[in-house]
Parts: structure tokens; C-alpha cells; sequence
């Protein structure tokens, strides 16, 4: 495991003015602080292009956070000015690296900061490489821990990922390397591991011996929002398929690890992607969503989003199947699908039980069968259900599906943001809830015959459950898509 503790230390920001610091990043690094979670003293040093100042940056990461709505202004403002700096890298040479490493030293020194240094790179994949062989050239390592946090997509397909995993390692020992996944930082998703691993009846249920289907959704009611630029080189599977719902699949697949160390967890996650059997071009569906409504407004196509060519061949929707062969699910369906501009925000994981050997019941006009299910709702409504069956009361025999709930809001209130959780462990350099190098190679490797040869575009309105193309994934396998 980490360090004992979080030491003070200086966080440094690459990509400090963009959408993903003002959102998630700044907020969080907020509330470690203003809660105590962090050690009194530790700076923040944003780095971007933009030539500001301090001063700029603060008004400007002052207005972010007053509207996440993270605390009251006079706080807001007192953490603005005490905590945040500015550096400005107008491109990734030596000359730059070489201010910025004067800047970082004059920071440490001024405010007595013992060298321990955190780099976040909360920047575009084709950034990755330069600012890494910048800061390596630049010798930013300093007396203290050095850590790099690298967002995702950690590359574009497997050979891009595994030269950026060559590049980091010339420079940073893999201890040193948090690449993020923001959905291993979520409650429900960390919770994974103890709904199967502390329940023993849930685990003696978990195989092939009782499981019919597996299906994990990542469905967003949100469209491209402006983020063309990227999203048109990063399309669905990309962006949702390769991390978050592989990252889900590890998780409810793996076997249970020989201890909690990261190592041992992240041992069993790499088994799993490593035993899914090769994906043939059948097996996926993309789509692409058109003008559609939700609510009775009116949404535009993808193709009509500003930013987006007219076109454009990405994908805002994947569904896939798979099957994992090992001795637990082998034989067993999985089916993965996430989209934009579905009709609600729902990320859910459904199991469903094989169907009893004989059914007695089957001849009440009354009853059509539904099979048991086990609902893990991720996000929203963070939970899980258990659908089951129950005779209705009376003389005849009539059989209904009912539902028991656990919601964690009716327990434990609002969760946390999974960002403030992955902070954290960057600063006590726990690795657990981050991808590790060989983890996001198998995971590339899975999804990169697709990304080579892709299979045709289909479509679907916005505000609808995607393509129809994706049931015949299902049907075909004599299953069926469990939410909706
Ligand atoms: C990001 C993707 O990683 O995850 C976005 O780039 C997506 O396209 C987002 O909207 C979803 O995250 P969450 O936490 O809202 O489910």
C-alpha cells in the first residue's frame, strides 16, 4: 500500500483552464481541503497555455467553484487566494519546462513545501506524450514523492496505450502512475467488491451455475455538449466502453483477490479481460443518434451539433455481447451498451437468474414468466433491487413480480463525488481505485480489432433506447435487454 497519511505537497495542474478542472477537479480539491482531508500547507500550481496570471486564474477558478456551488463565497475566495497559483506553458520545449521547474522550485521554497509533487494531466490524449517527455526532460522530480496522475483515454487504441505506457515508464516507476477512471471512484462501484465479496449468499450465487445473463448499462440522457473537438476523435467506445463499462465488467466477473492490496485486486481484474473471448465484428452494434425529443423538446443530431462534420462516421452508442471463458461464466451473455441521448441517465448492472428446472405454475392464464433479477443501480438512485416472484393472496393461484429495494440515500444520505475519493488516494499513494499499465493494455486490447474495422453506423433518435440493431444482438443469443 501508499504512504502513511498525506504529506504535504504541491498539486500541479497541466490543462488548468479547461472543462474538467473547472467541473470536477477544482471542486474536489475544494472539498479535501475545506473538510480537512488534506494536509494544511499543500498548494495547487495550475498549468495551461493561456498567458494569465495568479490573479486571473483565481477570478476565474472563484467563479468555477461559486458555480458548483461548493461553499460560501468568502470561503471560496479565502481558498482561492491562499491555496491556487498560475503558470503559464506556452508549448512543451525545454525552454518552457525549464520556467515552469523554476516557478515550482520558488513555490516550495516560499511556502515551504518539502518537494513532495503532484502532476495531474487533465489534458487531451494527444497531449499525454509531450507534456511526459517535457516533464522527464525538464527533471521535475524533486527530494520529495513525485506522483502523475494521467486522465483517461490513456491513449487510442492498444498501440498508442502501450507506447504511452513505454514513455511514462522512462521516466516514472509504475508506483508512481494513477491513471484514472472517475467510475472506480464511485461508492456503488468500490461497493462492488462487498456486495459480492462480504454476502455470502450473493457470491454463491454469482456463476454460471445460476446466472442466465449479465448486463451492464451506461446509458446518458446528455448529447455531445460541446465537446465535438474531442469526441469526434473519441466516439462512444472509446469513451465509455474502454474504461468505465470494461472497468464495471471487471469488477462484477473477477474472482475474489487474495487479499485487499492493490496489487492482489488488480491481478483478478486483469485475469477477467484477458479470458473474454475475441469479439467478431457481429457482436457490436453502433449507433449514431439523429433529431429526436425528450420531454417534447426538440434535440438536434449528432451531425448537427456545432463542431461535429456533417458526415461524421462516430459513434454516440455502442452495444456489445461477449462471453467470458472461464471456469465461473463460461457460456454466460454479457451485454455491454452505453449511449448519448437516451432517454434517462441510468448506469445499472442487471443479473438474471436461470429460470427454475420445472415450473408448476406455468398453466395460470395469469402468469407469464419473469425470470429473478438482481438490479445494481450505479448512478442515480444508488442501490440495489432484487426482483422476485409472490403468490397474490387469495384461493386462486396467481403469481406477480415484486421488488425489494436498498437505495443509500436512505441510509447514508448524498454520496461523495468519485473524483474527492481518487484525490485522496493520489495523496496517500494508494493505487487500488487507478488502472494499471497492463490493465489498460488488455482492456485496448479487447476493443482494437473494432477500432480497426469498424462495423457500419446505425441510428437512433434521440431520446430513444438506441438502434434496434441492438436487440438482434440479444435475441440472437436467445436473450433479451432487461432495462428500460
Ligand atoms: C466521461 C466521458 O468520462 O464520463 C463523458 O468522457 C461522460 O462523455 C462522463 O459524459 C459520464 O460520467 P458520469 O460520472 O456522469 O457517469
Amino acid at each position: 500500500m501508499g504512504t502513511m497519511g498525506p504529506e504535504r505537497h504541491l498539486w500541479v495542474v497541466f490543462g488548468a483552464t479547461g472543462d474538467l478542472m473547472q467541473r470536477k477537479i477544482l471542486p474536489a480539491l475544494y472539498r479535501l481541503q475545506a473538510s480537512g482531508r488534506w494536509p494544511a500547507g499543500s498548494r495547487v500550481l495550475g498549468v495551461a497555455r493561456r498567458p494569465i496570471d495568479d490573479a486571473a486564474f483565481r477570478s476565474w477558478a472563484l467563479l468555477s467553484l461559486t458555480a458548483a456551488k461548493a461553499d460560501d463565497p468568502e470561503r471560496l475566495r479565502a481558498f482561492c487566494d491562499a491555496t491556487l497559483f498560475y503558470q503559464s506553458l506556452p508549448d512543451t520545449g525545454p525552454t518552457s519546462f525549464g520556467v515552469l521547474r523554476q516557478r515550482i522550485q520558488a513555490l516550495e521554497q516560499t511556502h515551504s513545501l518539502p518537494g513532495n509533487r503532484i502532476f495531474y494531466l487533465a489534458l487531451p490524449v494527444q497531449a499525454f506524450a509531450p507534456t511526459l517527455t517535457g516533464l522527464g526532460a525538464a527533471g521535475l522530480h524533486s527530494g520529495g514523492w513525485t506522483r502523475v496522475v494521467i486522465e483517461k483515454p490513456f491513449g487510442w487504441d492498444l498501440a498508442s496505450a502501450e507506447a504511452l505506457n513505454r514513455l511514462v515508464h522512462q521516466y516514472f516507476d509504475e508506483t508512481q502512475v494513477f491513471r484514472i477512471d472517475h467510475y472506480l471512484g464511485k461508492e456503488t462501484v468500490q461497493n462492488l467488491l462487498v456486495f459480492r465479496f462480504a454476502n455470502m449468499f450473493i457470491e454463491s450465487l454469482w456463476s454460471r451455475e445460476r446466472i442466465d445473463e449479465v448486463e451492464i448499462t451506461v446509458a446518458e440522457s446528455l448529447g455531445v455538449e460541446g465537446r465535438a473537438a474531442y469526441y469526434e476523435k473519441a466516439g462512444a467506445l472509446r469513451d465509455m466502453i474502454q474504461n468505465h463499462a470494461t472497468q464495471v465488467l471487471t469488477l462484477i466477473a473477477m474472482e475474489p483477490p487474495a487479499t485487499r492490496t492493490e496489487d492482489s485486486i488488480r491481478n483478478e481484474k486483469v485475469k477477467v479481460l484477458q479470458s473474454v473471448a475475441r469479439l467478431a465484428p457481429g457482436d457490436v452494434v453502433r449507433g449514431q443518434y439523429t433529431a429526436g425529443a425528450v420531454a417534447g423538446t426538440p434535440l438536434l443530431g449528432y451531425r448537427e451539433e456545432p463542431g461535429v462534420a456533417p458526415q461524421s462516421d462516430t459513434e454516440t452508442y455502442v452495444a456489445l455481447r461477449l462471453k467470458i471463458a472461464n471456469w465461473r461464466w463460461q457460456d454466460v451473455p454479457f451485454f455491454l451498451r452505453t449511449g448519448k441521448r437516451l432517454p434517462l441517465k441510468a448506469t445499472r448492472v442487471v443479473l438474471t437468474f436461470k429460470a427454475p428446472p420445472v415450473s408448476f405454475f406455468q398453466t395460470s392464464e395469469e402468469y407469464e414468466a419473469n425470470p429473478d433479477r438482481i438490479s445494481i443501480l450505479i448512478q442515480p438512485d444508488e442501490g440495489f433491487e432484487l426482483a422476485f416472484e409472490v403468490k397474490v393472496p387469495g384461493r386462486e393461484l396467481r403469481v406477480q413480480t415484486h421488488r425489494m429495494k436498498f437505495h443509500y440515500v436512505d441510509v447514508f444520505g448524498e454520496l461523495p463525488d468519485g473524483y474527492e475519493t481518487l484525490l485522496t488516494d493520489v495523496m496517500l499513494g494508494d493505487p487500488t481505485l487507478f488502472v494499471r499499465a497492463d490493465e489498460v493494455e488488455e482492456s485496448w486490447r479487447l476493443y482494437d480489432p473494432l477500432l480497426r474495422d469498424p462495423p457500419p453506423l446505425t441510428f437512433y433518435p434521440a431520446g430513444s433506447w438506441g438502434p434496434a440493431e441492438a436487440e438482434r444482438l440479444a435475441q440472437e443469443w436467445g436473450r433479451r435487454w432487461y432495462l428500460e
